[in-house]
């Protein structure tokens, strides 16, 4: 992980959390291969990071189809090639009382928030692996995954299985030297949130110990901590990321 200008490849790019973390590493010096469905929103991040002068390029991508995955996945190393840093970022949800879910909306929410990034890890790991440079997975969980959220059963199912993802990939990859790590952001204020009721993110604010929602530079920050040079020695652990609204053990 010595050269600053490694590719880093972060889902769900264009907007929120991954726009930010996609503009934090190209800070960095990374280069960014920006994913996302939206391939307007993921083009108006590169355009950010060319405007201050970084190396970036969009790819669309719906990282629930894993044949496009593998595809995307060529394109990108065509582009690039081998990347050394991935970010499964990507996520959706919607607030829904568990009783009232149906099978598809579940299989949507587990193919999306965990299958996605098994899919996108599993591709690009693969170069990484042969190339034998080491390299960081960051898996973007939430909070929820940690602790359980109402009127998100499903989607905290999906994110603890990220958790427990991130850990036993962490124990297989360890050999290779690529460290596999997990942030959990709390209430963060991104378009994902924005579907709220104002009076329930003014009372999340209000039991926030730091007494503010997450920014998503706050979570970036967490990602370049793992992508760091300096913590080629952290592997398997989960970070939250949230004013203090959960301290999980
Ligand atoms: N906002 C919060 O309060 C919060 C809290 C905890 C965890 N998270 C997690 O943080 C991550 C980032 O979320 P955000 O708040 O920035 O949301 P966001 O809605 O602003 O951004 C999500 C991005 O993912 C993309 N995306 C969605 N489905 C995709 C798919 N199938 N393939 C590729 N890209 C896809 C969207 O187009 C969008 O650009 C997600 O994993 C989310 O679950 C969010």
């Amino acid at each position: 992980m010595n050269e600053s200008d490694a590719l880093a490849v972060v889902t769900g790019a264009g907007s929120g959390m991954g726009r930010a973390i996609a503009l934090g590493l190209a800070e960095s010096g990374r280069r960014v291969a920006a994913l996302d469905i939206n391939e307007g929103t993921a083009q108006e991040t590169v355009e950010m990071i060319r405007g201050k002068g970084g190396d970036a390029t969009a790819f669309q991508l719906d990282i629930a189809d894993a044949e496009a995955v593998v595809a995307v996945r060529d394109e990108v190393v065509a582009h690039y090639g081998t990347a050394r840093i991935v970010v499964n970022n990507a996520g959706w949800e919607e607030i829904h009382p568990f009783m009232e879910t149906t099978t598809d909306f579940r299989i949507k929410i587990m193919s999306i928030n965990l299958l996605g990034a098994m899919a996108v890890s599993h591709a690009f790991l693969e170069g990484m692996i042969a190339e034998g440079l080491g390299g960081r997975v960051v898996n973007i969980s939430s909070d929820a995954g940690r602790v359980g959220s109402s009127g998100e059963v499903v989607y905290s199912g999906a994110k603890g299985g990220l958790i427990g993802f991130t850990k036993a990939l962490a124990r297989e990859m360890a050999r290779h030297k690529i460290c596999v790590n997990c942030v959990c952001p709390g209430p963060t204020d991104t378009a994902m949130l924005h579907g709220a009721p104002k009076k329930l993110t003014d009372s999340l604010a209000r039991v926030i110990p730091m007494g503010r929602l997450a920014q998503p530079e706050d979570v970036m920050h967490a990602v370049r901590f793992f992508t760091s040079d300096d913590t080629s020695y952290i592997t398997g652990q989960t970070l939250s990321v949230s004013g203090g609204l959960t301290m999980a053990g």
